[in-house]
């Protein structure tokens, strides 16, 4: 058993049919090819068509499963209406929503137009509102159970200088979570959030580690673990998270990055540096001030 390895061994997921925005590429076309894997149907959606049917071809042919590609801009709530109708027209259902889509990049903040700022809080808050809204209220009117999963950041919560259009939007994400977790409980729709450290992918590389920066800043320093997540990880987390496995989880946060966080927030973490040596002189010159 290896952690890079599919974690369910039967088809958990048999029959489900889960809506994954953000679905043709990086992270959402893992998750959907592992959902695929454990048996559910799904949906994939985005502004590109073109690269969804790409998708769509590739996952089909490696699971054999069936994927519903559909154009998208989540932060038009019309476009969301007309994915959920989509939905309902080809499968008769919808059990679970992975609001995936995001747009990201880095800039200092003072450097921005309003449009800029806007843009990014429309595609990841306001889209997250999009999506949550309207499958929230035709679950709500079905009566059908269902299952939200919200794709944030750890800087959700710590807030990180030079994507703070991204910061300020996931940290929407996390409460609206949070938020609805609660309320939402009574018509049996739970609603979790994963927060990924780094996780390489074209989307997010290009637009925060771009050019020279990848060599510059090695991200696995800032890793504990010194590696950065595989994808299959966050897909067996994210499997788990929608599963039934995991029914009495609901309004939860799990983070998955290797400690990457927690190591740039310990006051003392810089101790590190240390050598093993030094730690019996240090430890003689602490005693000595008794
Ligand atoms: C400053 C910028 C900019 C940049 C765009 N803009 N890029 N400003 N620096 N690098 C400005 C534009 O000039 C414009 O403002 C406004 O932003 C909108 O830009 P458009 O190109 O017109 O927008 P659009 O076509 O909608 O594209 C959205 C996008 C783009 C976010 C800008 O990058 C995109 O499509 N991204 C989707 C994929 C993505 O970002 N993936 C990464 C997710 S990673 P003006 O005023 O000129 O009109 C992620 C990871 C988090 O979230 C944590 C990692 C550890
Ligand atoms: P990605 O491949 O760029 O994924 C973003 C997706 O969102 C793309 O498929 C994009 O497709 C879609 N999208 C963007 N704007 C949209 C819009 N207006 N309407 C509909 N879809 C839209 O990047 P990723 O790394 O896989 O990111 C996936 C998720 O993980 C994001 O929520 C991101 O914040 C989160 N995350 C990633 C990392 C990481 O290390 N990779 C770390 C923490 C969190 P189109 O361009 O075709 O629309």
């Amino acid at each position: 058993m290896s952690y890079n390895e599919p974690m369910f061994k039967n088809r958990e997921l048999d029959g489900k049919v889960i809506v994954v925005t953000g679905g043709g590429s990086g992270l959402g076309k893992s998750m959907s090819k592992y959902f695929l894997e454990l048996g559910a149907r799904v949906v994939i959606t985005s502004r590109k068509m073109e690269r969804l049917h790409a998708t769509t071809e590739e996952l089909e042919s490696e699971t054999g499963g069936e994927v519903l590609p559909v154009q998208c801009d989540v932060r038009i709530y019309e476009q969301v209406e007309n994915l959920l109708k989509a939905v309902l027209d080809r499968f008769g259902r919808a059990d679970m929503l992975v609001n995936n889509a995001a747009g990201n990049f880095i800039s200092p903040t003072e450097r921005l137009s309003a449009n800029a700022f806007d843009t990014i809080i429309d595609i990841v808050l306001k889209g997250t509102k999009n999506c949550t809204l309207a499958f929230g209220k035709h679950w709500i009117k079905e009566k059908q159970p269902a299952t939200i999963l919200n794709i944030v950041t750890t800087y959700a919560w710590t807030g990180s200088a030079f994507v703070v259009p991204s910061a300020t939007a996931k940290a929407g994400v996390l409460a609206m979570t949070r938020s609805l977790a609660v309320e939402w409980a009574k018509y049996k729709i739970r609603i979790n959030a994963i927060a990924p450290g780094p996780f390489p992918t074209k989307g997010a590389w290009d637009r925060l580690l771009p050019g020279d920066l990848k060599e510059k800043f090695d991200i696995r320093k800032k890793v504990p673990l010194r590696r950065v997540g595989e994808h299959q990880e966050l897909a067996n987390l994210a499997a788990y998270l929608l599963s039934e496995y995991s029914a009495y989880i609901n309004g939860e946060v799990v983070t998955i990055d290797g400690g990457e966080w927690l190591q740039g927030a310990g006051e003392f973490n810089m101790l590190e540096k240390i050598p093993q040596e030094l730690w019996d002189m240090l430890e003689a010159m602490i005693k000595s001030k008794k």
